[in-house]
């Protein structure tokens, strides 16, 4: 009889300091390119996107910010519309502003002529009423682990709205407002249905109001490699 398989740890909650030095490690030492990484963190949202609903229910309404955060949420709506899902696209902030990696998969997603409705201020939430009205469910790629202070306008007040639909919601690594480290609410934060963290859980899903915030937290190592998510 061979071995018995390696039994697998549940994988540990870390600091956002952790895991950005993880991600960092994945891409510059061994060189797994970021887009890469996005491509497997879409991937990993659109399968948990998919458990919570069927194309023929309605849209999903994908709610992404700047940062890599946004660009994870962009490349899940690319495999949500391969998959046959409406979906409704909103970018909280100037398109010109996303880096090399969100801005490939939002210009895709264009040229599939899927709408990206950019809201860089205040002024613009009000188009966001439409979408959260028509959706069955929402993703939230606003913020991750790269979320600065208290929460700043027009995502303030996104969150605002998107708590008050009463929408089911999929996080993206954390819910946007939520301190990765504390579990305490920057201001507004998103109430998650299920939040899928990318690589490891981060400790503020599991700490003060964390869980409350977090919901069902999914792990997902998106092919970071196993040698830098597994130690004790
Ligand atoms: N290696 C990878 O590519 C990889 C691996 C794993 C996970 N990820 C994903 O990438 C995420 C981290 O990406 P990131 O470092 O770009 O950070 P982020 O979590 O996407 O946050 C950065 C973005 O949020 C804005 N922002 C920061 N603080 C804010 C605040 N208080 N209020 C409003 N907006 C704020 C920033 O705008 P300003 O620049 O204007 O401040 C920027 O657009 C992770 O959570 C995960 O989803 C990436």
């Amino acid at each position: 009889m061979g071995k018995p398989p390696r039994q697998r740890r549940a994988p540990r909650a870390v600091s956002v300091a952790r895991m950005q030095q993880i991600d960092a490690a994945a891409i510059e030492t061994i060189g797994v390119p970021r887009l890469l990484l996005m491509e497997h963190a879409g991937l990993a949202v659109a399968r948990a996107a998919r458990m919570l609903t069927a194309p023929s229910a309605g849209p999903i309404f994908v709610c992404c910010g700047t940062g890599f955060n946004g660009g994870d949420g962009l490349a899940a709506a690319r495999h949500l519309h391969e998959w046959g899902y409406p979906l409704r696209l909103l970018v909280a902030g100037p398109l010109d502003r996303l880096r090399a990696e969100p801005a490939t998969y939002a210009t895709i997603l264009q040229r599939l002529n899927l709408p990206l409705l950019e809201v860089p201020d205040t002024a613009r939430l009000p188009q966001a009423e439409r979408p959260l009205k028509e959706c069955v469910l929402i993703i939230d790629a606003l913020l991750g682990i790269g979320t600065r202070g208290a929460v700043r306008e027009p995502i303030a007040s996104l969150i605002v709205r998107l708590n008050r639909s009463g929408k089911p919601v999929v996080a993206v690594d954390l819910p946007s407002g939520l301190d990765g480290d504390t579990g305490l609410a920057q201001g507004p934060a998103v109430k998650a249905t299920v939040t899928v963290a990318l690589g490891l859980p981060k400790q503020g899903c599991f700490r003060g109001a964390g869980p409350s915030y977090a919901g069902s937290v999914i792990v997902e190592s998106i092919t970071i490699p196993r040698a830098f998510l597994e130690f004790d």
